[in-house]
């Protein structure tokens, strides 16, 4: 079955209105990447419609695009079973695009050689190119983002490498009497210099598209599809007051009227400082003022007493925002069949939900629960916004008319500092280890100088969820403890990631003794108030020095995370900021020193913590969030 997203919808409107054929459409072979969707929706940006199909769609149902792009995927092709698709593709004589997975899939059928393990990178990477189409008006020395464990070792034949990187595999490759590109990187994502002038390159000039979607429709069509779904129906709507529930309450009020639409604000007791009074008179001042506030602090406490496992928690936080609204729905005597519920899930809560057929679940966002799944299989979830991203939210908004400081705060959660206090049962412990020889041979490379002033890393036995080649890990984090410039402390992160299997975030020690590391372990500690209560006064300092000053402009986001590791308070804080567009890929952002002594010197003068900590770690390889 295709999947159906919002591109199709439009896709068949505009279709049925115009003279147009699906002969110009780009086809993208879904092997379950984290970026499936993103390619789809570079594409539609160059006013180009653009389909996502599954991995094992005859090619017979290709033949009409006028280019092919094959995904990456969580799976090896070399460990793993291959995952199914029709190799005729490749004779359809249309121009074919393969990334990461997509890349090795080429190399394979073309009689190619791939490899595994030797040369994972997660991240930033250098790469050097040299003439193809496909790089035409780019440069010669570019950053790309990359997230693989397999590699190409040996080109097929008829093809010529047209990039490398510092690991010595080959980085892209082209044969261009058959049309066939091949990129380990991935030119979706934003963090990849030039990355849209490749895919405009193959969709334009490779794949000769012409123009054929209106980028400008799209918020006219969410309203449509909104009045289609919810027909004679009521939309009951939870609201955090982030970005994406805000927008989703003005948009379902906008197009189905107030008296249509009830929103419920549920204090979890995991707001941030004054957050939830704050959400109901901003919302106010917008003209939104019909929000119910219901307070579930004790609720919430209850169900996540003793839980430790960060997708359990996940869960119950999920669950609980379900039974809250049955219960306020039976109080209110709202007729289920009378009512829709509605969420604000993005595109990015989806994925990494493992929403699609081969993607990985990297965490299980609140809004796609086991229940919530079932219920949307159901017809009862209205979710208008699903197929966007954070960015594209915002514009919305704009359109809307809601003002500028509301939308572009800083996300939040839906299960707030639920998940930023990381918990455990004190079991299977071990101690803080120091690593040797853990600068590795593979890129990127370090220079000696630096390398020969690193003395101790260390590695945290706590740990954090990432993403690394499309699959989760849970995996440590090491500790650089010695001054090193921004420059040497971002290729020192990269490196340890790309070279040790266990560690998939890097810290820098702000604040407390390195020998004192040495002594910490991983305490046993769960949700309490006392912790959440710590977690909010040290996130209310942060955002104090970080939301009200310029030179903080470029941070996107910052969680600050309650880790339960040390010696003496037992606990300790990372401070983690990232710079992002679309919370896809971000690089972590840097603070200027004086702001960040400032952080320091106020969270050490509440002497609730060990010990403090900056998250020096890209996505992929870590998530925004820990958990
Ligand atoms: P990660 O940690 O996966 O986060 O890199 C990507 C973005 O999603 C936010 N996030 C959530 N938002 N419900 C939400 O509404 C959730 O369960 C959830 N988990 C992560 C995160 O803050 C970041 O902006």
């Amino acid at each position: 079955m295709i999947l159906i997203t919002k591109f199709d919808i439009l896709y068949t409107i505009l279709n049925k209105k115009s003279t147009m054929s699906n002969t110009n459409e780009i086809a993208i072979l879904d092997f379950g990447s984290q970026y499936t969707h993103l390619i789809a929706r570079r594409i539609r940006e160059l006013g180009v419609i653009s389909r996502i199909y599954p991995n094992d769609t005859p090619a017979s149902k290709l033949k009409n695009a006028v280019g092919i792009i094959l995904s990456g995927g969580p799976k090896s092709l070399v460990n793993d079973p291959k995952i199914p698709y029709d190799k005729n593709l490749f004779d359809l004589d249309i121009p074919v695009l393969g990334l990461c997975y997509g890349h090795y899939l080429v190399t394979d059928y073309f009689g190619g050689t791939l490899g595994t393990g030797k040369s994972r990178e997660y991240g930033i990477a250098k790469m050097n190119t040299s003439d193809s189409p496909i790089f035409k008006d780019t440069a010669k020395e570019l950053n790309v983002w990359m997230s693989h464990g397999d590699h190409v070792e040996k080109l097929p034949n008829g093809f010529k490498q047209i990039a490398s990187t510092e690991n010595g595999s080959i980085t892209a490759m082209h044969n261009l009497e058959k049309q066939v590109y091949g990129f380990q990187f991935h030119p979706e994502v934003n963090h990849t210099n030039f990355g849209k002038k490749m895919i405009e390159n193959f969709v334009f000039n490779i794949c000769e598209s012409e123009k054929n979607w209106d980028t400008g429709a799209q918020l006219e069509q969410i309203q449509k599809e909104i009045k289609e779904q919810a027909g004679d129906k009521n939309v009951f709507l939870l609201i955090s007051g982030g970005v994406d529930s805000t927008v989703c309450f003005a948009l379902l009020e906008k197009t189905l009227g107030k008296s249509r639409v009830y929103g419920l604000h549920v204090d979890h007791g995991m707001m941030r400082e004054n957050e939830s009074d704050l959400v109901v008179e901003s919302l106010k001042q917008i003209g939104l003022d019909d929000l119910h506030v219901y307070n579930a602090e004790d609720e919430y406490l209850e169900k996540l007493k003793n839980k430790f496992e960060p997708e359990e928690k996940r869960k119950i936080i999920g669950d609980l925002f379900l039974s809250i609204t049955d219960k306020i729905m039976a109080e209110n005597q709202m007729n289920s069949n009378e009512w829709l519920i509605g969420q604000g899930t993005i595109y990015p809560d989806t994925i990494e939900s493992g929403g699609t057929k081969n993607a990985d679940v990297i965490k299980t966002h609140h809004n796609r629960v086991p229940k919530i799944q079932e219920m949307i299989k159901e017809g009862k979830i209205i979710e208008p916004i699903k197929d966007l991203y954070k960015d594209e939210v915002r514009a919305i908004g704009e359109k809307l008319g809601l003002p500028r400081e509301l939308l572009y705060r800083h996300p939040f959660p839906g299960p707030g500092l639920g998940i930023r206090c990381l918990c455990s049962d004190g079991q299977n412990n071990t101690s803080t280890v120091i690593l040797k020889n853990v600068i590795p041979n593979t890129p990127p490379v370090i220079p000696t100088e630096v390398e020969g002033s690193l003395k101790d890393i260390y590695k945290l036995p706590i740990k954090s969820v990432g993403v690394q080649g499309d699959e989760r890990s849970y995996e440590h984090p090491a500790v650089i403890t010695e001054e090193k410039t921004w420059e040497e402390l971002k290729t020192l992160s990269t490196a340890i990631t790309n070279s040790n299997r266990d560690i998939n975030r890097v810290l820098y020690l702000l604040s407390g003794k390195k020998e004192d590391l040495e002594k910490s372990i991983v305490n046993k500690a769960y949700i309490t108030k006392d912790r959440l209560e710590t977690l909010r006064k040290i996130d209310e300092i942060v955002n104090k020095h970080i939301l009200n000053n310029e030179l903080c402009s470029h941070i996107w986001q910052m969680p600050v995370v309650l880790i339960p590791y040390g010696y003496d308070k037992k606990e300790s804080i990372v401070l983690r900021p990232v710079e992002s567009e679309e919370a896809m890929t971000v690089n972590f952002a840097e603070i200027p020193k004086q702001i960040l002594d400032k952080i320091v010197k106020e969270i050490e003068d509440l002497k609730l913590v060990d010990f403090i900590f900056f998250d020096l770690t890209n996505k992929p390889p870590g998530t925004i969030e820990w958990e």
